[in-house]
């Protein structure tokens, strides 16, 4: 029986993109080379070659991108900063110019009574603090805060909302231990560093927004993806207590006073894969910087994934998903990753009952599906919007449950460059016809703007 379901009054609706994946203008204005421009220019590492060089043009198309984002009712939009466009070596000479294109997105975002959701690092480290080491070096998330500052000493009259760091987890594990993702390394020993000084540049950065943007609210975005065991046998479960101490306890831990999880050390140093101290880059202080009071989390959730003991190789890595039922588009997406919207469910209400966390944002949730605008020029994305209707009943649930959820941003606003897959993958509510840069209003878009005007929908 459907079953009307509503949110909270003032519960935010948005949506979410960053910098890279969307702004194009790579090299205009003044801005430097990032880590991702590095990347997508070495041949080979995106799968259908392509780069962010002009994506979705955003750098030029921003104004008639916010009317869009009025037209579908948003109340507030989460995009991040290129660190280089603001300080193109990362630190020193400031670029105005790029200082002047967010303020003046800022500025028309909030005309068009959108509030804006700040990420400060969502990936675009500027290329010459790779060439010292990147996040490996502990100087990286020295420099970093020279940027925060800048940003929130320009923006915080008018921003209220920061996000420090985006997925750090990904960065640790895509770019420096399989090399996936910028700056595409494969080292270990440097991963687990990299994990640290991510997690120090958050912590360190928190009292200087405090300071700069009176009256804001200061997080981190985390993707936690839900792992459970293939079966009950006590082997699967410990391979998912492990996988789980990895993928989001190695986070969690740190940022709410603890210290990093004791069974994701144990497996490392019983594997000998990293031989001699494995935690001697922590300094004294650390981890009470780390464990700053904040005022949110932002999760990050798409899928799950079922760990089996043998999947677990016995070093920092992640689990497979493995999953037994046929593929079909209502519980797989176009990109492989299942659909399992009772996950969301479930890492909120851990998240809540075991970590004293005062309130949660759904940074991202969203689906790869390519389905293509019909002759009639409506993009019909029913596996879209099923799979957003059964994610939002999930929220919904863990709110009745008590759960202090206060806003869902739907990944992600326009279809765009995902990363290593180049442009193979479509997440956007509004496809972009990247020939001509049309944007159409998916019909998982239009369903979103009645969800967002009655803050209820039909479960
Ligand atoms: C997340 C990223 C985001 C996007 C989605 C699909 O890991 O934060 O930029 O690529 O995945």
């Amino acid at each position: 029986m459907p079953n009307q379901l509503t949110f909270p009054k003032d519960f935010i609706w948005g949506a979410a993109t960053a910098s890279y994946q969307i702004e194009g203008a790579w090299n205009e204005d003044g801005k430097g080379e990032s880590i991702w421009d590095r990347f997508t220019h070495t041949p080979g590492k995106i799968k259908d070659g392509s780069t962010g060089d002009v994506a979705c043009d955003h750098y030029h198309r921003w104004h008639d991108d916010i009317k869009i984002m009025q037209q579908l009712g948003l109340h507030a939009y989460r995009f991040s900063i290129a660190w280089p466009r603001l300080l193109p070596t990362g630190r020193g000479t400031v670029n105005q110019p790029g200082i002047d294109f967010y303020s003046r997105l800022v500025d028309a975002l909030l005309e068009a009574g959108i509030t804006p959701f700040v990420t400060l690092y969502h990936w675009e480290l500027p290329q010459p603090l790779q060439d010292e080491g990147g996040w490996a070096n502990r100087a990286t998330a020295e420099v970093f805060l020279e940027y925060v500052d800048l940003a929130s000493r320009t923006l915080g009259d008018r921003v209220k909302n920061w996000i420090t760091q985006n997925e750090p987890a990904v960065t640790q594990y895509a770019g420096y231990f399989n090399g996936e993702h910028a700056p595409g390394l494969k080292d270990p020993r440097a991963a687990l560093q990299v994990s640290h000084h991510l997690l120090l540049s958050h912590g360190w950065a928190v009292p200087i927004i405090r300071q700069n943007s009176p009256g804001s609210e200061v997080g981190i975005t985390l993707n936690i993806g839900y792992a459970q065991p293939a079966s009950p046998s006590p082997e699967d479960q410990r391979a998912t207590r492990i996988a789980n101490a990895f993928m989001a306890n190695w986070y969690l831990h740190p940022l709410y006073g603890h210290k990093y999880p004791s069974d994701a050390i144990d497996v490392m140093v019983k594997s000998n894969q990293l031989p001699g101290p494995i935690l001697d880059y922590i300094q004294p202080g650390d981890m009470q910087a780390i464990a700053v009071p904040t005022d949110f989390l932002g999760i990050n959730y798409y899928s799950r994934h079922i760990v089996r003991a043998e999947d677990i190789p016995e070093d920092q890595n992640q689990p497979r998903t493995v999953f037994p039922a046929p593929k079909t588009p209502e519980n797989w997406m176009d990109n492989g990753w299942e659909i399992y919207p009772d996950g969301l469910y479930q890492i909120l209400t851990y998240l809540h009952s075991n970590y004293p966390i005062p309130k949660l944002y759904i940074t991202e949730n969203g689906a790869a599906y390519s389905t293509p605008p019909a002759a009639d020029g409506h993009v019909p994305d029913v596996h879209r919007t099923n799979y957003l209707r059964t994610h939002f009943a999930a929220a919904h649930r863990a709110i009745q449950d008590g759960v202090p959820l206060r806003g869902y941003f739907v990944w992600s606003l326009m279809d765009n460059f995902e990363w290593a897959e180049g442009f193979t993958q479509r997440f956007g509510i509004i496809w972009v016809d990247y020939a001509t840069q049309q944007r159409i209003l998916k019909d998982s878009a239009i369903w979103f703007n009645q969800v967002i005007k009655n803050n209820s929908f039909e479960g």
